[in-house]
């Protein structure tokens, strides 16, 4: 047993975390195993039990990713009470790392995030008493030592699931409701919590899960919270052009959709030779319009200032996308709230668009009742304070196209979609048949679509012998285009008319990012738990 009072570097120290373990690992936590931590939130002391490095299979390919850090706030071990909740009902918040498809290690608390410009939301829940259990999970670039490929999907999902079964399985040795579990992710990894509370018990996801040596457990969870989920992969690019296909310059800069090698690096270095120029944050540099736009998740793609014109073949393809959309949606057989049937015509107008500009309309006028000065949006119509009608061509304008069509299935297979697609062997695929009609690359692989159909959400909810999460909140911000308003629009509209609860919102001003707003997020947690 390790003393409490080890401090939680020297315990990381002495947890050598093996990467390709032929070893059979216990699904059982040891409860013994931890360290505690203090750490400031809000001018409060919290102070919390690390149990960090859990790997949560019992046969795991990459130790490093398939395991989880969990934190317990130390009153609860005290028989106290935390922002009313005790050890028998804290809700268990779940986030993942996971970012441009990539692996993501296990969470863990920080006082200051770079990109939070504050307390991360592992803080943030520790200081409103939940349990943190957050798992790592493999991605699409993880090899093993022959050169294979390890993470490509659906690894990252059945990864959550395995981590959700070593919770129950280890219920009741540890503070935390196992049926209040509470998933929370952004961009791909909001994808990823929405898939987690999508497809909840699902048979299709158990020969992994039995391979892996994963509990043999339930891995349903409660709530699902997705940030601008990156979802919905084989339908997005159609949804993209419906959106942005006037458009015909994009920003994105790089091709395979992670950072720069530069940038990785760690530094704000200026590249050797030509290349982008790394803008300095608040730059006003007008001369410069090769710019990097800094303020973008770690692994989301890159995107630069200056524009590049579209390829003939690739504004072809978006006539294509763009014509295929209506058709896509009236298959899905939506209804508002209201009851209206969201539709389109071949034109692309309808009730659906109609639905789609009331998102931001109503985002614009919640910014306009706080102060906001809009005066400067040419593409919403405003009268006496009121936001009557905007123009979704305008918005497009407005809002830039970040990424070339197709915006997920690139015709050269360089998108990090194409490469979540792979298999052990192939690192990039297809998975629509445009791309693969259209394709530039020179071998045009595909995905089968038994594996595109395991990472869409969207077949599952609702579906027999599946457990969706019974809440959920997504939010896109008014701004974001690393994939269109429609894709979480219609994840929210599908949950909502199968009688799910569905908090969905389009905050303004926001791009693409999470957990910016942890006050209303842990508020709507409080909602649900109580
Ligand atoms: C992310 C962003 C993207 O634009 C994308 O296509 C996939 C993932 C991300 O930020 O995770």
């Amino acid at each position: 047993a390790v003393p409490a009072q080890q401090t939680r570097q020297q315990l990381q120290q002495t947890q050598q975390t093996t990467q390709q373990s032929q070893q059979t690992y216990s699904l059982d936590l040891d409860v013994s195993d931890y360290a505690v931590d203090t750490m400031q939130y809000e001018g409060k002391h919290i102070v919390f039990r690390a149990y960090e490095n859990k790997v949560y299979v019992a046969h795991p390919v990459d130790t490093t990713y398939q395991s989880m850090n969990i934190y317990v706030p130390e009153e609860y071990f005290e028989g106290k009470s935390v922002h009313g909740y005790t050890a028998q009902t804290a809700p268990i918040f779940l986030p993942n790392t996971v970012g441009g498809y990539m692996p993501g290690k296990a969470g863990q608390p920080s006082e200051y995030d770079q990109r939070q410009g504050g307390p991360n939301a592992i803080l943030a829940a520790l200081a409103r008493g939940c349990v943190v259990a957050a798992p790592g999970a493999r991605g699409r670039t993880n090899q093993a030592a022959d050169g294979t490929y390890t993470g490509k999907a659906p690894a990252l999902l059945v990864d959550m699931k395995a981590a959700i079964r070593y919770l129950r399985h280890n219920k009741g040795v540890l503070p935390g409701d196992t049926e209040k579990i509470i998933s929370n992710g952004t961009s791909a990894g909001g994808a990823l919590s929405a898939l987690i509370g999508a497809t909840g018990n699902s048979k299709e996801y158990e020969p992994y899960l039995k391979a892996m040596g994963a509990a043999e457990e339930r891995d349903d969870i409660f709530a699902s919270s997705d940030y601008c989920p990156i979802t919905d992969l084989e339908h997005a690019d159609m949804a993209y052009e419906w959106v942005f296909g006037d458009v015909t310059d994009y920003h994105q800069n790089n091709a395979i959709g992670a950072m720069p090698a530069f940038l990785q690096a760690g530094g704000q270095t200026i590249p050797m030779g030509p290349g982008p120029v790394v803008a300095s944050p608040g730059s006003t540099d007008s001369n410069n319009q090769n710019m990097l736009v800094l303020d973008r998740p770690a692994d989301a793609p890159a995107e630069e200032q200056k524009g590049t014109e579209m390829s003939d073949q690739q504004k072809a393809v978006s006539a294509v996308l763009r014509k295929a959309f209506p058709a896509y949606v009236n298959r899905l057989h939506l209804t508002a709230p209201d009851g209206t049937a969201l539709t389109l015509d071949k034109n692309g107008e309808g009730t659906f668009k109609e639905y789609i500009k009331k998102l931001y309309m109503k985002s614009a006028q919640t910014a306009l009742d706080s102060g906001t000065d809009l005066s400067g949006m040419d593409w919403l119509t405003i009268h006496n304070g009121v936001v009557t009608d905007m123009d979704l061509g305008k918005y497009a304008v407005y809002a830039t196209r970040l990424k070339a069509a197709p915006a997920f299935d690139s015709l050269d297979l360089s998108a990090g979609e194409n490469s979540e697609f792979g298999s052990a062997t192939i690192n990039a695929r297809h998975f629509t048949p445009w791309g693969k009609k259209y394709n530039t690359a020179g071998k045009a692989y595909q995905a089968d679509s038994k594996l595109i159909h395991l990472l869409n959400p969207l077949y599952f909810i609702g579906k027999r012998d599946v457990t969706t999460a019974p809440h959920w909140r997504i939010r896109h911000g008014s701004k974001d285009r690393d994939t269109s308003l429609v894709v979480p629009a219609i994840l929210a509209l599908c949950l909502q008319q199968t009688g799910h609860d569905v908090d969905f919102a389009v905050p303004w001003g926001r791009g693409h990012a999470g957990d910016y707003d942890l006050d209303e997020l842990f508020a709507w947690i409080d909602t649900i738990c109580g």
